[in-house]
C-alpha cells in the first residue's frame, strides 16, 4: 500500500495559515499568494499528485483538498481584509484634518479673518442712525420695470429729465422695458403701494441698496454704487420737517461741526426740491480740491412728494402728505473717512481694506 499524497495535509494547512497570518502588508499578501493557493502552491502540486489514485480515492483525496484549499483562502480574505482595514486608519491618521491648527493660526494673524467692507459697515451705521430716528429699514429689487423706475416717479417716456439718469437697460419694449435701477426712488414706490393695499400708512422708513449707472467711473463716481432712500408720508408735513430731519441726520452721523445745507434743485417726483449738501469733510468748509474749493460736498437730492407721484401710487394728498430724500452711501462712507478716489472701494487692495477692520 502505497502512502497518500495528502498524508501530510493537516500539517501543511496548518503553516499555509501560519504564513497567512504572519503577513504585514497588503502588498506582502499580494506577493505572497501565488504561493500560498496559485499554480505553484503546494495544494496546486498535491492536487496533480492525486492522478495516480484510483477513481475512488482520488474523489476523496481531491474532496480533502478542496476543503483544504477553501480553509486556506477564506484566511487570505480574512488577513487582506484585517491589513485593508489597518492601512486606511494609517492613511486617515496621517490626513487628519486639525481644525485646531487653523484657530490657533487666525488668532496669530488677525488678518486672515474677513471683516465687512467700508461701504457694507457704512450702510449699517447710517441705518442705524436713522432707526434710532424713529425709521424702519426696507428694501426692493435692483432690476426693476420702466414703470417703477422711472414712470410711477412721474418721468414718463421721452421726458428731458431721463437724461439726469444714464441707464443699463435689461429689455427694451415689450411686454415691457426693464433696467437695472437708477437709483432707489422706486422703492419708494413699492412702499407706498403697499402700504395703500394693506392700509398701513403713514411711513417713516429708510431704504438702502445698490443702483447702477451707466457713468465711467471716476474720483467722485462709480458705475455700481449704493444710495439710502428716505421716505415720509404722514399727516401734516411740512418742508420744516424734512429740513430737520437732513440736519439732525448730518449732524448725528458726521458729528456737531458738520452741517447741511439744502439748495434748489429739480427732481421730476419731489416739489419743491433740493440738492443737499454738507460741509465738505477734507478742508472743513474751508475750500479744497475735493470740494472744487466751495467747502461744500453734495450728498444727494431731497423734496416735497409730488402729487402725481401721490396718484401714481393710490395715496389720498389731500389727507396725506410727505417728504423723500436719497444720497450715496459710498459717497458718505468717502466723506466720512476722507478717501480721496472713490474707485479705492472696489478695488479691492487688502492695505487699503485693511484700514477699516
Ligand atoms: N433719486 C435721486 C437721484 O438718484 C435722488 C433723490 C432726489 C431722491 C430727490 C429723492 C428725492 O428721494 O426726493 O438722483
Amino acid at each position: 500500500m502505497t502512502t497518500s499524497p495528502l498524508a501530510n495535509l493537516a500539517i501543511q494547512t496548518a503553516e499555509l495559515l501560519e504564513a497567512v497570518k504572519a503577513l504585514s502588508s497588503l502588498e506582502a499578501l499580494r506577493e505572497a499568494e501565488p504561493l500560498i493557493i496559485g499554480k505553484r502552491s503546494i495544494l496546486s502540486t498535491l492536487q496533480k499528485s492525486l492522478g495516480g489514485l484510483e477513481p475512488d480515492d482520488r474523489r476523496e483525496a481531491g474532496a480533502q483538498l478542496q476543503q483544504a484549499r477553501r480553509t486556506v483562502e477564506a484566511a487570505l480574505e480574512l488577513r487582506r481584509d484585517q491589513l485593508a482595514l489597518g492601512a486606511r486608519a494609517e492613511r486617515l491618521a496621517s490626513d487628519r484634518l486639525d481644525l485646531g491648527d487653523v484657530v490657533v493660526g487666525a488668532i496669530r494673524w488677525p488678518a486672515s479673518s474677513g471683516h465687512p467692507g467700508l461701504v457694507a459697515s457704512t450702510q449699517r451705521e447710517l441705518e442705524d442712525v436713522f432707526v434710532a430716528m424713529g425709521f424702519t429699514v426696507s428694501d426692493g429689487p435692483e432690476v426693476e420695470s420702466d414703470w417703477y423706475n422711472f414712470e410711477a416717479l412721474n418721468i414718463p417716456p421721452a421726458h428731458p429729465a431721463r437724461g439726469m439718469w444714464d441707464t443699463f437697460y435689461v429689455e427694451m419694449g415689450e411686454p415691457e422695458t426693464v433696467v437695472l435701477r437708477t437709483h432707489t426712488s422706486p422703492t419708494q414706490i413699492h412702499l407706498m403701494e403697499s402700504a395703500v393695499a394693506s392700509n398701513s400708512l403713514p411711513i417713516h422708513s429708510v431704504m438702502p441698496g445698490r443702483c447702477y449707472r451707466r457713468d465711467t467711473p471716476d474720483a467722485r463716481h462709480l458705475a455700481t454704487f449704493h444710495q439710502i432712500e428716505g421716505l415720509v408720508v404722514d399727516r401734516g408735513i411740512t418742508f420744516a420737517d424734512l429740513a430737520g430731519v437732513i440736519e439732525t441726520f448730518t449732524r448725528k452721523y458726521f458729528g456737531p461741526d458738520i452741517s447741511a445745507r439744502l439748495r434748489p434743485a429739480y427732481f421730476p417726483f419731489t416739489e419743491p426740491s433740493a440738492e443737499f449738501e454738507i460741509t465738505c469733510t477734507i478742508c472743513r468748509g474751508e475750500g479744497c480740491r475735493t470740494c472744487s474749493h466751495t467747502g461744500w460736498i453734495e450728498l444727494g437730492g431731497c423734496g416735497m412728494l409730488d402729487p402725481a407721484v401721490f396718484e401714481a401710487v393710490g395715496v389720498d394728498g389731500d389727507e396725506w402728505s410727505g417728504f423723500a430724500f436719497g444720497f450715496g452711501i459710498d459717497r458718505c462712507a468717502q466723506m466720512r473717512y476722507q478717501v480721496a478716489d472713490m474707485r479705492a472701494l472696489i478695488e479691492n487692495d487688502v492695505r487699503f481694506l485693511r484700514q477699516f477692520s
